[in-house]
Parts: structure tokens; C-alpha cells; sequence
């Protein structure tokens, strides 16, 4: 008999209205693609609301709370002590989405927040003794240096890499996990496949970023947490590997990174 496949989707995002009329439904799509965890992110206070909400009713939802450099804003204590107190409920395990993105911003001042806010919100994880969740969209300069600096004692995911082997290198050296999703799965996909081939087993990740970003052949549809599968494959198939070790391995890396407990 084949061996079970079990994998975790490790960057969601399955609070918003995309998902209202068919939550449950999709969510056991996922169970039966295999699909044993599924890790949601907020990428704004409400959503972070929401995902912890979706954690407590859920054994196989996990959350992460933060505030991501799209909808930054200047935080007071209070912020911190919500996103803090959040991170105390059922099944809250990170704090994420948090990061730099320079492509939707080009202003200089507001990219200047995004940087405080990603120092403060790093700062936060690590007072918690928390993973992060990172979102580096065209800032890896920014982004490096910050995590060689401030960041250097926080430990977590580069989300949806999308920079060079070299910078790969330098993030698994300092201790990084590296998420891939479904652009691996497009004919443009360009330096990713050679990457994911030449990636350490142990410190990679699969994950959806549903409802963005669907694997082919769903690509400009809404994506969805079992499609992790199709990425998976793809990955398996680049590095040589079956799927049941690929994923064997990628759920261990995910349960290790975000100290999941699942059954
Ligand atoms: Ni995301």
C-alpha cells in the first residue's frame, strides 16, 4: 500500500469573503488532497481577528497574527498588546504576515514605516518567543539587512521566495525557512525550480498563499489550500523525489518551524 500523503499548507490566507459561502467545504477539499494542517495568516488586525477565530473552531487551522507592509500603519501599544494576547488562543502560532513590499509602494516615506513596523512586529515575535512569517516583495536589500541586524535573533519563513540562490544561501545560513508556491508551477518561473532543486530538505516549505497565487492549470482562479498538492508535485518532481518523501518532509519542517501539533 502507497504510503499516506500528508502535507500542510503553510502560508494561507482563508479568513476573507472569498471563502464565505464554501468554508468548510474547501477546507475538507483540502483534507482529502491530503492536506493535514493549514496555516492562516492576517494580513490586517481584522483578518488577524479573524484567523484566530478560524484556529479555535478548527483542529487543522493554525494561525499567525500581524500586520502586512501593504496595510501598515503606525502602531500604539495597544496594537502590540492585541496582537500579543491574540498569540495566547487555541492553535496561534506565529506572527505574520509582516514584512517589506516595495513593488506596491513606491513611496519613500511609507516604505520607511514598513521598515519600523516590521522591526517593531519582529520585536514583538521575538519578546513572545514566536516564529515570523516574512513577505519580501522586491525589497531584499531592505530586507536583508534588517534581518541581519535586528532580525538576527528572530527565526521563522521567507514566504513566497522569490530572490536569488545567493540571498537563499545567506537566509538558510542565519537559520531561515524558505516557503514555495504555485508561480513554481509556471512556464515563467524562471530561477525558482533551480533553487527549489538545490534546497536543504530540511528547511523548505509548501504553501498556497490562497486565494493568490493558484498552481496551474487554476492559475487567475481563486486558489485554495488543497491545491498545495499540485505544488508539492511539482517540487517532488524537480528534486527527484516521490511524493511521500517530499511531503513527509516538508510536514516536518512545517510542524518544526511553527511547532504545530497535529494529530
Ligand atoms: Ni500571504
Amino acid at each position: 500500500m502507497a504510503e499516506e500523503i500528508r502535507l500542510v499548507d503553510t502560508h494561507a490566507h482563508i479568513d476573507g469573503e472569498d471563502y464565505d459561502a464554501d468554508r468548510e467545504e474547501m477546507l475538507a477539499r483540502a483534507k482529502e488532497a491530503g492536506v493535514v494542517a493549514v496555516v492562516t495568516f492576517g494580513d490586517t488586525m481584522e483578518a488577524s481577528a479573524r484567523a484566530v477565530k478560524l484556529a479555535a473552531e478548527h483542529e487543522t487551522v493554525f494561525a499567525g497574527v500581524g500586520v502586512h507592509p501593504e496595510n501598515i500603519f503606525p502602531f500604539a501599544a495597544e496594537d502590540d498588546d492585541r496582537l500579543a494576547a491574540w498569540t495566547k488562543e487555541k492553535n496561534v502560532v506565529a506572527i505574520g504576515e509582516i514584512g517589506l513590499d516595495y513593488y506596491w509602494e513606491k513611496d519613500e516615506d511609507k516604505r520607511k514605516l514598513q521598515r519600523k513596523m516590521l522591526v517593531r512586529q519582529l520585536a514583538l515575535a521575538r519578546d513572545l518567543d514566536l516564529p515570523v512569517c516574512i513577505h519580501d516583495r522586491e525589497a531584499h536589500g531592505d530586507m536583508m539587512a534588517i534581518l541581519k541586524t535586528e532580525g538576527r535573533n528572530n527565526r521563522g519563513v521567507i514566504h513566497c521566495f522569490s530572490g536569488s540562490w545567493e540571498m537563499a544561501k545567506e537566509l538558510l545560513k542565519l537559520g531561515w525557512y524558505l516557503g514555495v508556491d504555485g508561480p513554481l508551477t509556471y512556464k515563467n518561473a524562471a530561477k525558482l525550480p533551480e533553487i527549489i532543486e538545490k534546497m536543504p530538505a530540511d528547511r523548505l516549505l509548501v504553501e498556497t498563499d490562497c486565494p493568490y497565487l493558484s498552481p496551474l492549470p487554476y492559475r487567475g482562479q481563486r486558489n485554495e489550500p488543497a491545491y498545495v498538492r499540485i505544488t508539492a508535485e511539482k517540487a517532488a518532481e524537480i528534486r527527484g523525489e516521490s511524493l511521500e518523501t517530499f511531503s513527509a518532509q516538508t510536514t516536518a519542517n512545517a510542524c518544526a518551524v511553527y511547532n504545530l501539533k497535529i494529530a
